[in-house]
């Protein structure tokens, strides 16, 4: 397959072709093979990256940052308090000054409308690193970590169980939608994905076969490839809390949940931050089933292959 994708943002991933996804996911296999055999070629010398959060982060910061840095480029951390990001210059002003000094900008933050004009108006890639409603880069990861317990991922079963409407469940729904994965949301009725990303979904769903299913019945784990469950309350969530622990109580991901699939070779995903005794029980982040830390570090690959593609 011939695919450039060379200046191009990645907001949501609902712009990219399958093919497009798949491109992506060979070249972060073929960048972890380097990795691990310690090729590193300074891809990225004399580049810049701008890093920006609004939002903490473990992961992605370190994924960004040692990806660009180890391949000779020079990554600028700029948080909330380092930076005019629609204080006192407009959003659409800072876009346009990074873009002149920067080959590419990371955004995590709250708005996806943040994002999207930081793309809009400052004319180099720009990749989201989570908004409250999507979290590309992490989607990427995690089909990498499927394909590297399943090979062929297409035709395989992923649910998602816990907060169903939020930014990691969206993007796996995108991601799966476009790439013949089964996804099913188990969720109850109050956290529903919206109908309008669902939509959206439909149609590329059934252009790839995936079937994509939601629902408050935990016992729909039945067959799943893979289990993936994330924190009951996202950040910025954290006033709902406690409100969350009741509705998503049913939801948790135990060793019995895990049981349910009928599958011994299930394996066990969570984006990370984990709270151990919520959405997960220790004995199944950290048993044999879980690939967490494989999913935690594939980041890195993929967030590499996604600079690498899109850097001019
Ligand atoms: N999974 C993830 O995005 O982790 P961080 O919040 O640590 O970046
Ligand atoms: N849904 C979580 C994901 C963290 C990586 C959040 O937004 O906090």
């Amino acid at each position: 397959m011939s695919v450039s994708l060379l200046g191009r943002s990645l907001l949501t991933l609902l712009d990219y072709t399958p093919d497009e996804i798949l491109y992506l996911l060979k070249l972060a296999k073929k960048v972890k093979e380097e990795s691990k055999s310690g090729k590193i070629k300074n891809r990225f010398q004399g580049k810049t990256l701008a890093m920006l959060f609004e939002k903490l982060s473990t992961r992605t910061r370190c994924s960004f940052e040692t990806a660009f840095g180890e391949e000779g480029g020079h990554p600028v951390l700029l948080s909330k308090n380092d930076i005019q990001l629609g204080g006192k210059e407009t959003l659409e002003d800072t876009a346009r000054v990074l873009g002149r000094m920067f080959s590419a900008i990371q955004f995590r933050g709250f708005k996806q409308e943040t994002v999207e004009t930081l793309a809009k108006y400052s004319q180099v890639p720009v990749y989201n690193g989570l908004t409250d409603l999507f979290h590309p880069t992490q989607a990427l990861a995690d089909i990498m970590t499927m394909q590297e317990s399943f090979g062929e991922i297409k035709g395989r079963k992923l649910v998602f169980t816990g907060d169903g409407r939020n930014n990691v469940a969206r993007s796996l729904m995108v991601i799966c939608s476009k790439l013949g994965i089964h996804f099913t949301v188990i969720t109850p009725a109050e956290l529903n994905p919206d109908d309008a990303l669902r939509g959206q979904c439909a149609p590329l769903a059934e252009a790839s076969g995936a079937v994509i299913s939601v629902t408050p019945n935990i016992d729909s784990v039945k067959d799943a490839d893979a289990l993936y469950t994330d924190v009951w309350a996202s950040m910025g969530e954290e006033s709902k809390k406690n409100e969350r622990v009741k509705l998503l109580s049913p939801y948790q991901v135990n060793q019995s949940v895990m049981n349910k699939t009928g599958k011994k070779e299930t394996i066990f995903l969570h984006c990370l931050p984990a709270v151990r005794g919520e959405e997960v029980t220790a004995d199944v982040i950290d048993g044999p089933q879980s690939r967490v830390w494989d999913q935690a570090e594939n980041r890195k690959h993929t967030i590499k292959a996604v600079m690498l593609a899109t850097i001019k």
